[in-house]
């Protein structure tokens, strides 16, 4: 008999309770609901027929600045709860919201990790970016919530920590993003046979085949323009630079714990091919749709049911050719680097992150060129000390001694 040697990763073990205690109707807590994940969730929200909306009814909403549109959001919802970031933008959010409509209004990172824990709420859908988006993460795992995670960056930062708090918490993750999603329905709805690998798929972003001395010249208007996919400014440059990528390798041998030479990327222009799994007898599933985000969105707010996204389903019929090639690791050098940083372990990957946080920041204010990205993460990776820990202040303090490497190198440039 063949001995598997794929272990399913702690938290799943807590999906078949899951599904079975139903969870309908599922209140929602919606991270960065101002943002691309956010709006697209919203709209999954609106675009259903009246006796399924109801299933769903939004507890709470969180945005960052953006107070106009978390308003217009609100009076539509009309949530219990909001959260900003800062305690100075809640008087003039009051000001925004319809008369006689009264929520409970918090401010900061302990205001979303007390939205992410409201004992009413039965799904939290965290949607922040960046590793702004950990704290929350955290307190919804630690409050046993159905977390539908579309930060990648929580993952990337405290993977390790998230399993832990999820395996005495019963919080479960669904994991979003559009890759992890598909993973997750070729990996979990079946009797798990072992995969012998995970192959994620990459658009190659808007740059694919370009040459070095091309890509010294991209600008960050060119790079914010994603050829089949409408996202939020971070990870598109992060798309464009292939640390998306970087980012989900990590993401998935988090979720899956598959060991980092079981993870592979192709780049799949059409993006219609969201990921594939491989078994031993050579056999392979893929998951295909449209490049939509309400598609994965939909399928973590219903799971174990199914539910319209609002996303029209693919005909293959009308489908261009399907390419599949590997990544130019050479002219874009971050995927190698979150490659690297996931198989020594480690602080790297968080070092990684803040580093291209700071990095992805000053590219976009023209500051550095889009080469300059990988130089100062690899420099980053290279020089700041990454001592090995699962703690959140440890976590969080390498963050910010990174941060702050960066930036002091940024300033002597
Ligand atoms: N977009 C996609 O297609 C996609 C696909 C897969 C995964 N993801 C992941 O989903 C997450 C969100 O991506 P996105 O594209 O939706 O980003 P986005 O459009 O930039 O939106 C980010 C959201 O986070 C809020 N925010 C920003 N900085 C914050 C801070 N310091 N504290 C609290 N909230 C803050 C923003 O609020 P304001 O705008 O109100 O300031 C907004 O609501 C990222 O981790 C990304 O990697 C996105």
């Amino acid at each position: 008999m063949l001995k598997s040697s794929w272990k399913a990763p702690v938290y799943i073990s807590s999906l078949p309770a899951v599904a079975l205690r139903g969870f309908f109707p599922r209140r929602l807590v919606i991270l960065g609901s101002t943002g691309s994940i956010g709006c697209s969730a919203l709209a999954v929200l609106e675009g259903l027929e009246p006796e399924l909306a109801c299933q769903f009814p939004v507890l709470a909403l969180a945005a960052g600045r953006n107070i106009e549109l978390l308003a217009r959001q609100a009076n539509l919802h009309r949530p219990e709860f909001l959260a900003v970031q800062e305690e100075s933008l809640i008087a003039p959010l009051r000001g925004l919201l319809a008369e006689g409509y009264r929520p409970e209004i918090f401010a900061g990172q302990s205001g979303y990790a007390a939205l992410a824990g409201l004992e009413q709420a039965e799904m939290v859908l965290s949607a922040q970016v960046g590793a702004a988006g950990l704290r929350a993460t955290l307190a919804a795992a630690r409050a046993g919530k159905i977390v539908a995670l579309a930060n990648k960056e929580s993952l990337v930062l405290a993977g390790g920590l998230i399993r832990s708090i999820c395996a005495e918490s019963g919080a479960v993750i669904l994991p979003v993003d559009s890759e992890h999603n598909a993973l997750f329905q070729l990996l979990m709805e079946r009797m798990w046979p072992e995969p012998v690998k995970l192959l994620i798929t990459a658009s190659g972003g808007p740059f694919r085949g370009f040459s070095r001395k091309d890509l010294l010249k991209v600008t960050p208007e060119a790079a914010l323009k994603h050829p089949n996919w409408n996202m939020g400014a971070k990870i598109s440059i992060d798309s464009a630079t292939l640390m998306n990528k970087g980012l989900e390798v990590i993401e998935a041998q988090q979720l899956y714990g598959l060991p980092p030479d079981q993870i592979e990327v192709t780049v799949h222009r059409q993006s219609l091919v969201h990921s594939l799994i491989c078994f031993s007898d050579g056999s392979q599933l893929a998951q295909l749709g449209t490049p939509d985000m309400r598609m994965p969105i939909a399928h973590a707010m219903a799971w174990p049911r199914r539910m319209p996204s609002g996303v029209p389903a693919l005909s293959l019929n009308d489908a261009q050719d399907l390419s599949f090639e590997l990544p130019d690791l050479e002219n874009f050098p971050c995927l190698g680097y979150a490659c690297e940083a996931m198989r020594l372990g480690g602080g790297l990957p968080i070092i990684l992150n803040a580093a291209n946080e700071i990095a992805v920041e000053a590219f976009l204010q023209k500051r550095i060129g889009f080469m300059g990205i990988p130089e100062l993460i690899l420099a980053a990776m290279n020089e700041v000390a990454s001592p090995p820990s699962c703690m959140e202040e440890d976590i969080l303090e390498l963050d910010k001694k990174t941060r702050s490497w960066c930036l002091d190198r940024l300033a002597k440039m």
